[in-house]
């Protein structure tokens, strides 16, 4: 009885544990979705679902002061409405945060609130999606991303500020400097908004070739953002016009100097357009096989530790990248396909203070191979409680 009674009490813990969000349904609706904001009559009537945003822990920044402030991250809820019409689709996206951080232009120590939405460009197969943090090589990735910057002035429109004055030099610009600053009351403008398309960190692009119309905002109020995004169902990059997509949201906290991997993030989520074909909700929302006690077990008998920081408590590990909130930000089947074929995807990126003997990956032939073992060699049983005991590795909500 005994027994039966810690049993009883293990699977609940892990029931409770292994809970996940669920999809998103998105409302049709016949109103244009050219212009959009969070006070747009286009939300009337959409329905709100709860998405949780675990901090990424993958890679250790080289930052004392950021690792501090981000030591005890928990995860993030966000609520989020999606609607679609024929020929777009927009989100509002809701999230709780303290303060406003808007980015300076000058100040390299100011750091910025922002949001990002990201799309696969195929889906067709839900256990092949790009690598949750800015696609994979040959898995390609959308990215719609906003930051809230401090009013700027780009003289010659590239996004590049470089080239602007440092207003505090008054000595050497005293004239330039009225004449750049009355420009900047005239032209400036906060709005920080751009489209990626990316495989990897390193292959992020920007796009500009004008198919891409997506348009976004951001509005703070009541110690929360709301950031909406609107993006055409189809253009060159992706093609949303299906039953159901997948999609992911990523927040930054200025305040805890976030910027690029320093984020919270889901994992990706289903957006269902329409009823009738379940393939993607149940790869991304359904029940999890396997035995999370007993993988438990299985991982640290097969040296998983020996690589990875899986749990908090455990010390941290430059061999791989850290596992603690992997089962926030994972799909089962990317957490399977790491194990049988870890060089699918390959996590772009490495510790800059790991040992170089110790790379993440190495490149032959000028594809990327990942360093870590093969585990196909192992029974599915035994994959299967890995992964669910994968799946438990997030932190708890805030
Ligand atoms: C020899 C070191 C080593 C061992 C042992 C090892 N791994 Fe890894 N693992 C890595 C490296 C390096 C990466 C990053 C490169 C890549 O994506 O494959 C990685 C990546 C991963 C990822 C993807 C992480 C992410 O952020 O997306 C998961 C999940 C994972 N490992 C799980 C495991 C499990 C479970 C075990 C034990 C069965 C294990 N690893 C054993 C080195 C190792």
């Amino acid at each position: 009885m005994k027994k039966l009674t810690s049993t009883l009490v293990a699977l609940a813990t892990l029931a409770t544990a292994v809970a996940a969000d669920s999809a998103i349904n998105a409302l049709k609706i016949t109103k244009s979705l050219d212009k959009v904001d969070a006070a747009s009559s286009v939300w009337k009537g959409a329905k709100f679902s709860t998405v949780t945003l675990y901090p990424q822990t993958t890679i250790e920044f080289n930052d004392k002061k950021a690792n501090e402030l981000n030591a005890d991250n928990k995860a993030v809820q966000a609520k989020v409405a999606a609607v679609y019409n024929d020929k777009k689709i927009a989100f509002l996206i809701q999230w709780p945060d303290g303060t406003k951080n808007v980015q300076q232009g000058n100040k390299t120590d100011s750091y910025a609130d922002g949001f990002a939405v990201q799309f696969a460009s195929n889906y067709a197969n839900p256990a092949e999606l790009p690598y949750i943090g800015m696609g994979s090589e040959g898995r390609q990735a959308v990215i719609h991303l906003q930051k809230q910057v401090a009013k700027f002035y780009e003289p010659n429109g590239n996004g590049d500020v470089a080239t602007q004055v440092n207003p505090n030099q008054t000595d050497l610009f005293e004239k330039d400097l009225k004449k750049f600053n009355a420009k900047v009351d005239t032209l400036a403008s906060s709005d920080y908004e751009k489209s990626y398309v990316g495989e990897g960190f390193r292959s992020m692009t920007e796009i500009k070739d004008g198919s891409d119309n997506a348009t976004s905002s951001m509005a703070y109020g009541k110690k929360a953002w709301s950031g909406t995004l609107s993006s055409s169902l189809k253009d060159e990059y992706v093609d949303l016009n299906a039953a159901a997509i997948p999609v992911a949201f990523a927040v930054w906290d200025g305040e805890k100097m976030g910027r690029n991997g320093l984020k919270y993030l889901t994992s990706w989520t289903a957006v269902v357009l329409k009823k009738g074909d379940d393939t993607l909700v149940n790869a991304l929302h359904g029940k999890i096989e396997g035995d999370a006690v007993k993988g438990k077990d299985s991982a640290v008998a097969n040296g998983c530790t020996g690589c990875h920081q899986m749990e908090k408590t455990d010390a941290a590990n430059l061999m791989g990248p850290s596992l603690t909130n992997i089962g926030g930000y994972s799909t089962v089947d990317y957490l399977r396909e790491s194990l049988v074929n870890p060089s699918a995807v390959v996590v772009p990126g490495y510790n800059r203070n790991a040992h170089s003997n110790y790379a993440w990956y190495n490149v032959t032939e000028g594809k990327r191979v990942s360093t870590m073992p093969d585990h196909s060699w192992m029974e599915k049983a035994d994959i299967d409680n890995i992964v669910a005991y994968l799946k438990t590795l997030k932190a708890e909500v805030k």
